[in-house]
């Protein structure tokens, strides 16, 4: 059968399944055809012009020829020169001479970015799409196919991208037995047992999906790391993997466990100084470089929630990256050190130790460690303020660490959109330089001219056919990648892109699903923890309302260090009558979070020990204020299960039935995260709850009671 005919059978056979086939399998890497009459652009795209020299561009032009002729509904030939109106021309200078030759002034895009270009060849209408790299050119495809699936015009193109940060990783926290901490989406992907002799097509899929936005690597393993992860057979198998993921312009990372020399090596130390440490190191990095010689480096978590690290031997963080940096440095990798470090036997406040211990550093970590720092001080909550490390370290890049898994945001079931929560800290102003020096701009070097730059996020990956556990879970993933591309774009565009892509460009789909997404997190951020509470969730496995904890071993894993309730009100009094952790920031920024009544009211509680009688801007006092805040949160989910149920025409039938089912879940626990904080805080406030409000369905006793052995992810 010739292709034409086995295409347009193809075709048939896709018509006439019925809708519910689509289980969120593809993502957002959708290319069902496009109805050419309300799409005038679809003229534009006849035939495909380029080389699959590389294994790269052999991946862009087979993601062209797929994309383009799913969504033109018709074969799109791939030709060796353009000989009609419509070419689609993709290559780098080296790849085409016809690229090569004309002006597309390419310098302005880096080594990974591309041009995307509307050109007459020949007095015949074409687009380029060209790049410096085979890689670029592989952004590129993937940028011109989003044109298409969100319906842009194709005429007069003249885009030119680049991304702003140079690391954009998913940091998968996943274990060599196959389960993912803090992952919700089933099983670790990586199928450690049977590789490196199957490598399963899905870490093709899976390379796709992260060059379609941008991620150029993958840390494979958990940064509660296991020193195995670093023995020969699993280098094999890490090697078989990054040769995956290799053409789609990923490189692999692992992490290190600190002791590995001691566990792997027999050494009776891992003092970072130690000569014989050092030379293990060295070796085994040598080693790492033999299976994979485009390693990408080391993430290591050190000296926090129990893990061995420098300090084990008096030595700081810098000593401890340093050792590793050095040896990698020779093979073109980094170590990404991480910030987000505490310590039980420290007394200080929990939001400040990161802050203490490395702003000393600054300047003491060679050229290649990057310091990863989550956004916030305290550790992924639905709302934090952006981490006072931002702006505190000139001489070291900081790198953002993002968690897109939603270890505190409602698992898989919650729906809540991040592009928001990402945006937010982004769009934070340190203030370090004067107004305007935002969150991203340290990040993306520009405030303090860091080479090296990178973004992270924690990845929320798993085998369930959906890869994230919810539909919605999707668009943070993509949230992420176009932010670590660009960290200027809007949130409620990236929401527009992926909806369009995702589930339909009808815009009486769009709108309510865009509005619905743009307002999910600040509902979880209400209903959970409103006013700037924060860590009130179950203990270990993080699921659910549990405010009364007070039982831990560490003081900072309980709630009630967190929001400190008692008879004369509620919050956390960090200004400089409380932990003074408000003096970690810029002046300006210091002084608007030390003063109760200039602290946006959404990190309120964060920053002050408030009484419960205290006149709030609506004019409510703060105990009317938090029961208003917990019962809207949960209105508002009640208001986009019904947005949800009015959509059932626009989707397949699986997608609608799992995101309507999901909705009820996250109804039903924002009810008991409403009702249990709502009956815990009000033993402290002693008020009653102002008039119209409903009491908690049950009685306190019944919330402290419920026993979670079993929640995932932990
Ligand atoms: C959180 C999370 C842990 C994780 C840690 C980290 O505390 O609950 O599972 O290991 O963050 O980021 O290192």
């Amino acid at each position: 059968m010739n292709k034409r005919r086995l295409f347009a059978c193809l075709a048939v056979v896709a018509c006439s399944l019925p809708a519910a086939a689509e289980d969120g399998y593809d993502l957002w890497l959708r290319y069902p055809a496009i109805d050419a009459a309300g799409y005038p652009s679809a003229g534009s795209v006849r035939q495909l012009v380029g080389e699959s020299a590389s294994p790269t561009l052999a991946a862009a032009s087979s993601e062209l020829e797929r994309g383009l002729s799913g969504l033109m509904g018709k074969p799109i030939p791939v030709v060796r020169e353009a000989n009609e109106a419509g070419a689609v021309i993709y290559g780098t200078p080296r790849s085409s001479t016809l690229i090569a030759g004309l002006p597309l002034a390419l310098e302005r895009v880096g080594p990974e970015g591309f041009v995307i270009r509307s050109v007459n060849i020949h007095q015949k209408s074409a687009i380029v799409i060209a790049a410096n790299s085979d890689v670029g050119v592989l952004y590129g495809a993937f940028h011109f196919l989003r044109l298409i699936q969100t319906r842009q015009k194709l005429d007069g193109l003249d885009i030119a991208s680049q991304p702003r940060t140079r690391i954009r990783v998913l940091n998968h926290w996943d274990n060599l037995d196959g389960h993912v901490e803090r992952g919700y989406a089933g099983q670790s992907i990586w199928d450690w047992h049977k590789l490196p002799g199957y490598l399963d097509p899905r870490y093709t899929d899976y390379a796709r999906a992260c060059a379609s936005i941008g991620i150029n690597g993958a840390v494979l393993t958990n940064v509660n790391a296991n020193a195995v992860s670093l023995t020969p057979p699993y280098l094999e198998k890490a090697a078989a993997l990054a040769g995956a993921l290799r053409p789609y312009g990923m490189r692999v990372y692992l992490t290190a466990r600190f002791s590995a020399p001691m566990e792997l090596g027999g050494l009776k130390t891992a003092d970072p100084l130690a000569p014989a440490v050092r030379a293990w190191w060295k070796d085994k990095i040598d080693e790492i470089y033999r299976y994979i010689p485009d390693f990408g480096g080391f993430l290591v978590k050190a000296n926090s929630e129990g893990q061995p690290g420098p300090q084990d031997y008096k030595r700081n963080h810098a000593d401890g990256a340093n050792m590793l940096a050095g040896p990698l440095a020779s093979h073109g990798g980094v170590v990404i050190w991480r910030a987000f470090v505490y310590s039980n036997e420290a007394p200080d406040d929990r939001a400040k130790q990161a802050y203490n211990e490395f702003v000393p550093l600054d300047g003491e970590f060679a050229a290649n460690v990057l310091v990863q720092v989550k956004n916030g001080p305290i550790d992924f909550q639905p709302r934090e303020p952006f981490h006072p490390l931002f702006g505190a370290m000139p001489k070291t890049p900081l790198m953002m660490e993002f968690q897109i898994t939603k270890e505190y945001l409602g698992f898989a079931t919650h729906l809540a959109y991040l592009g928001t929560l990402f945006e937010e800290a982004l769009d934070a102003d340190t203030m370090v330089k004067g107004k305007g020096s935002t969150v991203a701009k340290v990040v993306d070097g520009e405030l303090h001219g860091y080479v090296q730059t990178g973004m992270a996020g924690v990845s929320n990956i798993g085998a369930d056919r959906n890869w994230t556990g919810s539909q919605f879970n999707q668009a943070n993933w993509f949230a992420f990648g176009r932010l670590a591309w660009d960290p200027y774009l809007s949130a409620e565009a990236i929401a527009q892109e992926w909806v369009r892509m995702t589930f339909s460009n009808d815009p009486a789909f769009v709108t309510p699903v865009v509005a619905m997404m743009m307002g999910s997190r600040e509902a979880v951020v209400e209903y959970m923890t409103p006013l700037g509470l924060h860590h009130l969730m179950g203990t270990g496995h993080h699921y659910g309302p549990a405010p009364w904890v007070n039982d831990q071993k560490r003081a900072d894993w309980n709630p009630t260090y967190y929001h400190h309730a008692d008879a004369l009100g509620i919050g956390f009094e960090r200004g400089p009558k409380g932990s003074d952790a408000t003096s970690q920031y810029a002046p300006a920024v210091a002084a608007r979070f030390a003063d109760l009544k200039k602290t946006p009211e959404q990190f309120l509680l964060w920053f002050h020990h408030v009484p419960w009688g205290y006149k709030m801007p609506s004019g409510r006092i703060l105990w009317d204020e938090l029961v208003y805040r917990y019962t809207h949160g949960v209105e508002v989910v009640s208001q986009m299960r019904r947005t949800w149920a009015g959509l059932e025409r626009y989707v397949d039938a699986g997608r609608f039935a799992q995101v309507a089912a999901f909705l009820a879940i996250q109804e039903q626990e924002a009810q008991w995260w409403r009702d249990a904080c709502v009956a815990y805080f009000q033993t402290f406030s002693k008020r009653p709850l102002p008039p119209g409000f409903a009491p908690p369905q049950h009685p306190l006793e019944y919330y402290q009671a419920l026993k979670f052995p079993y929640a995932p992810g932990h």
